[in-house]
C-alpha cells in the first residue's frame, strides 16, 4: 500500500482524504493507494514527517499551520515552493523529502480566465496570500495587496511584487481574492475587510479561499450582483488534483474529486 496523508492542526474538518480516496476508488487504485488525515501539533511536525517514509508513506499534503515548516524540513525544494516560502505538498523518494507548492497552480486552474493584464486586489498577507500574489504577478496581473497590518503587505510586495494599498477603491478591480482568514469563524467580510456591498458587478471575478463555515457571505453578495465567483473548495480541489498528479503520475478525475469535496 502506498500511503498518503494530509498533516494539519487541527485536521478533523479536512476534505482532502475524501477527495483523494474517492479519486482512487474511481480509478480502481484503492487497493494500492490510501490517503488519511493526521493531526500533528507544530512542535512534533518535523519529527513526524521524518518518520513517514519508514511507515510506507510516499507523500503528504501539508496545511495550516505547517506550510512554512514543510519547506524547512525538506531536503529539496522546487523553485515555486522556495519563492512562495511555503510547501503544501511533500514527496518522499529515495530517502529524501521533496517540497512542492501546488496552491498557486490550484488558484490559476480554478480561475475562469487568465488574469494577465487584469487589475487584481489581494486581501491578506499571510501564507495563503503569498501563493496568490506569486501566481497573479507571474501571470501578468496588475496586483494590489491590502492587509489589516499594512507593514506585512508592504513586506510581501517587496519580496513577491505587487503594490501595497491601504484604501482600495470601489470598482477598480476585475479580480478580487480574499486570502485572509476572515469568514473562517463566521466573521462578516463586510465588517472586517475594505469591501462594500455595492462594489460588485458582471465584469468581476471574486475568489474566497475561506470555506467550511457554510456558504461564503462575500461570494453570496458578489454572485448576486452578477460577478463570477470561485470558492475555496474549488481551489482546494485544483491544488489536490495537482498534488495527485505529482504522486501518482495519473490524470486526476476532477469531477469525482469536486463531488467528493462538496458531499
Ligand atoms: P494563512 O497562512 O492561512 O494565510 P496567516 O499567515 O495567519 O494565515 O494570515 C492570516 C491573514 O488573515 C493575515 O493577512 C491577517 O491579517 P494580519 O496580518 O493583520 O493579522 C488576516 N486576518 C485575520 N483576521 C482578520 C480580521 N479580523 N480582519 C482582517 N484581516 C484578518
Amino acid at each position: 500500500m502506498r500511503r498518503l496523508a494530509v498533516l494539519g492542526f487541527p485536521i478533523e474538518f479536512s476534505r482532502s482524504p475524501a477527495i483523494h480516496n474517492t479519486a482512487f476508488a474511481a480509478l480502481g487504485m484503492e487497493g494500492e493507494w490510501s490517503y488519511e488525515a493526521i493531526e500533528v501539533p507544530p512542535d512534533r511536525f518535523a519529527e513526524r514527517v521524518r518518520a513517514m517514509q519508514g511507515e510506507g508513506f510516499v507523500g503528504a499534503n501539508v496545511t495550516v499551520p505547517h506550510k512554512g515548516a514543510a519547506l524547512l524540513v525538506s531536503d529539496r525544494r522546487s523553485g515555486v515552493a522556495r519563492e512562495i516560502g511555503a510547501a503544501n505538498t511533500l514527496i518522499f523518494e529515495d530517502d529524501e523529502i521533496r517540497a512542492e507548492n501546488t496552491d498557486a497552480r490550484g488558484l490559476m486552474e480554478a480561475l475562469p480566465e487568465s488574469p494577465a493584464g487584469r487589475r487584481a486586489l489581494v486581501l491578506g498577507a499571510g501564507g495563503a496570500a503569498r501563493a496568490v500574489v506569486w501566481a497573479l504577478t507571474r501571470e501578468g496581473a496588475e496586483v494590489s495587496v491590502w492587509n489589516r497590518t499594512g507593514d506585512r503587505a508592504a513586506q510581501l510586495c517587496a519580496e513577491l511584487g505587487g503594490e501595497a494599498v491601504s484604501d482600495p477603491a470601489a470598482g477598480d478591480y476585475e479580480l478580487i481574492v480574499n486570502s485572509t482568514s476572515v469568514g473562517l469563524r463566521g466573521e462578516d467580510p463586510f465588517d472586517e475587510l475594505p469591501l462594500s456591498r455595492d462594489w460588485f458587478g458582471f465584469s468581476q471575478t471574486v475568489v474566497d479561499l475561506v470555506y467550511g463555515h457554510g456558504d461564503s457571505k462575500l461570494l453570496g453578495v458578489a454572485g448576486e450582483a452578477g460577478a463570477t465567483v470561485v470558492d475555496g473548495l474549488e481551489v482546494l480541489v485544483r491544488q489536490g488534483a495537482a498534488s495527485f498528479r505529482i504522486w501518482t503520475g495519473v490524470d486526476p478525475p476532477l469531477d469525482v474529486m469536486r463531488d467528493a469535496a462538496r458531499a
